[in-house]
């Protein structure tokens, strides 16, 4: 079991913890699990970039980034090295905490 602490760009919306996220969920489903407002144009399929986040901690508790991942983070808009796409970011076997940051939703159109 993991707990992931979300932070949000939006300065008026408070870090949320939350305990407990199963393996094989991806961080895009724990979000919307927990009402975490978070794009997901595509559905989850790695086929858009609207569901994109800064990982900042747990890289390693969660599955690698692919290659088709790295192409649509390119067309996110201001990608960092921690980025990523949460629909890809399925929880391996484990247990640890993992910080992400949500872009802030107001500049992203969609779903
Ligand atoms: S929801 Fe489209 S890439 Fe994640």
């Amino acid at each position: 079991m993991y707990s992931i602490n979300f932070k949000f760009e939006e300065k008026d919306k408070n870090a949320k913890l939350i305990e407990n996220c199963p393996i094989d969920d991806s961080i895009l489903e724990i979000a919307i699990k927990n009402n975490i407002h978070l794009h997901h144009n595509c559905g989850g399929v790695s086929a858009c970039s609207t569901c994109h986040i800064y990982l900042e901690k747990g890289e390693n508790f969660v599955e690698e980034l692919s290659d088709k991942e790295e192409d649509f983070i390119d067309r996110a808009r201001n990608p960092k090295l921690t980025s990523r796409l949460s629909c890809q970011c399925v929880l391996l076997e484990g247990s640890g905490v993992i910080e992400v940051t949500i872009p802030d939703q107001s500049l992203i159109h969609g779903e």
